[in-house]
């Protein structure tokens, strides 16, 4: 099939209409007939439950094109049973895993030609999101739901190449999941209390914030789009453990990896003061792949980690991105080729 007609090599993360998405509505109790559809609006009544109480919860994950121009997902049942806890803490309806996972075949089969061509650094990101759609007044779970999944071929997340080093300010003001108590969960409400943390540092010239636990602000949680991993000078991967950062399918991918590897894994707390010890340090998660971090700042302080990524970061970057782009056969199951229907 002719690939659409789009410079695939320098894609920016961003929103790129398709040919379709899908949709699927829950009502009177059950989950009715899905459908593939050309526009890109949904009609939503005013007083819908997720415009106002924020029965908003989504997902993001990859697909990648194979040597042999085949397409596989990366995860995706992870990303389905993620969706399902997330439903579940903000009192939604669950999308059911073989629905979710038919819906990646389905909207994947329906825009084939916007996968971006193996080898030129760019996926194709399936977005799916499920909203509380009913009327709602009182604040209540929504009898209805909307589950919707789109795609859009993207590049790297963080400006720059996928390996390209980022610079992160630790926030120690603002509290990202704890105005609404709530982290673990890919809900729209994190991220919108996270903007007037984000956009400052932006715009100083920051790729993101690295946020501190939001109760004694001494140790590391994750940045606003991704986890975080250190590399100790004795070779550890260690990595937060805490109740208010997402589960990434990334890190949990690259922390088995590293254990193969012959790295010992440690997932705890980090204090800030960690920092200034670490040989290496990184960002990990769907959009952002592993992007190695060159430099921290907190408070007065600039820690540096170097100016390209160091050594053990770029081999857990190789041996991630070979089995996601089907460079090597995967040992761990973790890929599924998209059967085309
Ligand atoms: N943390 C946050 C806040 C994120 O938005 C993401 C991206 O989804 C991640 C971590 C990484 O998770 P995953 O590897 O599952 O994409
Ligand atoms: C992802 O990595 O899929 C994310 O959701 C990060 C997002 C903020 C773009």
């Amino acid at each position: 099939m002719e690939k659409a007609d789009l410079n695939f090599s320098q894609l920016p993360f961003g929103y790129v209409k398709t040919d379709k998405n899908y949709r699927c509505e829950f009502k009177d109790g059950k989950w009715g007939e899905p459908v593939l559809t050309d526009s890109d609006i949904i009609p939503l009544h005013i007083a819908a439950q997720c415009l106002h109480y924020g029965q908003l919860i989504f997902e993001g994950l990859k697909i990648f094109e194979r040597p042999d121009g085949k397409a596989q997902s990366f995860r995706a049942i992870e990303n389905a049973k993620r969706m399902i806890r997330s439903a579940d803490m903000l009192m939604m309806e669950p999308v059911p895993e073989e629905m979710f996972m038919e819906a990646v075949r389905k909207t994947v089969n329906a825009n084939r030609r916007f996968i971006p061509p193996h080898g030129c650094g760019a996926s194709l990101y399936v977005r799916p999101f499920l909203i509380g759609s009913g009327i709602q007044m009182g604040v209540n779970p929504s009898k209805e739901y909307l589950f919707i999944m789109f795609v859009a071929p993207v590049g790297p997340y963080y400006k720059g190449s996928g390996l390209s080093m980022v610079n992160l300010i630790v926030e120690e003001n603002i509290d990202r999941a704890a105005p609404l108590g709530i982290g673990n969960i890919k809900a729209a409400a994190n991220y919108a209390a996270g903007l007037r943390a984000t956009i400052p540092a932006k715009a100083k010239g920051f790729n993101e914030v690295l946020y501190l636990d939001a109760r004694e602000k001494k140790y590391i949680d994750e940045s606003g789009s991704s986890n975080f991993f250190g590399i100790t000078k004795d070779g550890r991967y260690i990595t937060p453990a805490s109740s208010s950062i997402l589960p990434s399918i990334t890190n949990m991918s690259i922390k088995q990896l590293a254990r193969d590897e012959g790295l010992k894994v440690e997932e705890r707390k980090i204090h800030v003061d960690e920092l200034r010890d670490l040989a290496e340090a990184g960002a990990v998660g769907t959009a952002a792949v592993i992007s190695p971090i060159g430099s921290i700042t907190y408070r007065d302080e600039v820690i540096k980690f170097g100016d390209t990524p160091g050594p053990v970061s770029l081999k857990l970057y190789k041996k991630l991105s070979a089995i996601q782009n089907g460079l090597v056969e995967d040992p761990y199951g973790w890929t599924q080729i998209i059967p085309e229907e």
